[in-house]
């Protein structure tokens, strides 16, 4: 009788991928990439106050925190091994303005949390973003001039707002506005003020995208945003554009690279790794978030396995880290393994 396996034989050969995965022991001897605490970094919100934790609804288990609740956030975070945190304030709303004149606040928000921060946990990395859109009563990254976002004056607003974000102890500046030069300018008005310390990782190709709605809400940017980010922001539909974007931002001296937002947009993590070899960060941002967590609450999907599966797929793009606010649940899940 015709065995059917000898049919297979005669097709694969002596191929068989299976071989290697016929046990956990053989999984894990093949594994190429893997998630460690080492690739985390939690973006946190903060809020003016003391004593307030409060949730974001959108983001079912992320909330705003003020400074004194972030400093003890960021302990746990130090103790379970996370290396960085970024922060980003959500900011009284009579202190928005057309210009985002807050940002040049030597003891604004994100500066007193950056203070505090590497005061109480000097092991943890602090990212602070120059983008002016926490400080600007029209919800834009850049100063609105008319119906325009000015590049070169909002550049200028940027790199001097990056220097007192250096000055508050933030070890790496995170410019997610995408005006033109302004990588170079920050690294300029850095080292003019002794800060050749301070890294620059630049959200070097950042989408046009729809997946950052929770945060907009988290920081309250979300109604009052007039337009949208496409004059600034790279389309979706552009990948060759992005490479071209990140090579400048390499050009004027970024010292790593970041893509936002991060699992739509793998194929420009490993393009961007592949072209630069800089240190490469995927941002899974609030929607990215939101939705794993809305099917997870629905029992539609399995929120541990698939939050684990995403970071590992940034892994296998090429990205050495991941800002995510999933961070304390993956450190802590982690660190019970
Ligand atoms: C803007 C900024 C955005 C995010 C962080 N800083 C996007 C935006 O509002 O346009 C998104 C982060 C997220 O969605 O998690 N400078």
């Amino acid at each position: 009788m015709e065995n059917k396996t000898h049919l297979v034989d005669e097709i694969t050969g002596h191929r068989r991928m299976r071989r290697n995965r016929k046990a956990d022991w053989t999984r894990r001897l093949v594994q190429e990439n893997r998630l460690t605490v080492d690739d985390l970094i939690w973006p946190i919100f903060l809020i003016p106050g003391t004593g307030i934790v409060e949730p974001i609804p959108a983001m079912p288990g992320v909330n705003r925190m003020t400074v004194d609740k972030a400093v003890e956030a960021a302990k746990e975070a130090a103790d379970l091994g996370i290396p960085a945190l970024a922060t980003f304030p959500n900011i009284e709303m009579e202190l928005r303005d057309e210009t985002g004149s807050n940002s040049l606040e030597k003891n604004n928000l994100i500066n007193l949390a950056s203070a505090a921060i590497k005061k109480a946990v000097p092991n943890i990395g602090v990212i602070t973003d120059v983008a002016l859109d926490p400080f600007t009563s029209h919800g834009h990254d850049g100063i609105l001039r008319g119906s325009e976002i000015v590049n070169d004056e909002t550049v200028e607003q940027v790199a001097r707002a990056a220097v007192y974000q250096a000055d508050a102890g933030a070890d790496i500046i995170a410019p997610s506005e995408m005006m033109d030069g302004r990588i170079g300018a920050i690294r300029q008005a850095l080292d003019a003020a002794g800060h050749q310390g301070v890294g620059i990782m630049s959200y070097a190709t950042k989408f046009s995208s729809a997946f950052y709605g929770p945060y907009r809400e988290a920081i309250s940017t979300g109604g009052l945003l007039k337009g949208d980010k496409k004059t600034y922001y790279i389309d979706p539909a552009n990948g060759t554009e992005a490479v071209r974007d990140a090579a400048l931002d390499v050009e004027e001296g970024a010292d790593m690279l970041m893509v936002k937002p991060g699992l739509p947009y793998l194929d420009i993590c490993w393009r961007l790794k592949e072209a630069f070899g800089l240190p490469t960060f995927a941002y899974q941002v609030s929607g990215e978030y939101a939705m794993i967590k809305a099917a997870a609450a629905n029992g539609w999907i399995d929120g541990d396995r698939v939050m684990l599966e995403t970071l590992l797929a940034f892994k296998r793009a090429g990205c050495d880290g991941i800002l995510t606010y999933f961070a304390m649940d993956v450190a802590r899940h982690l660190a019970k393994k």
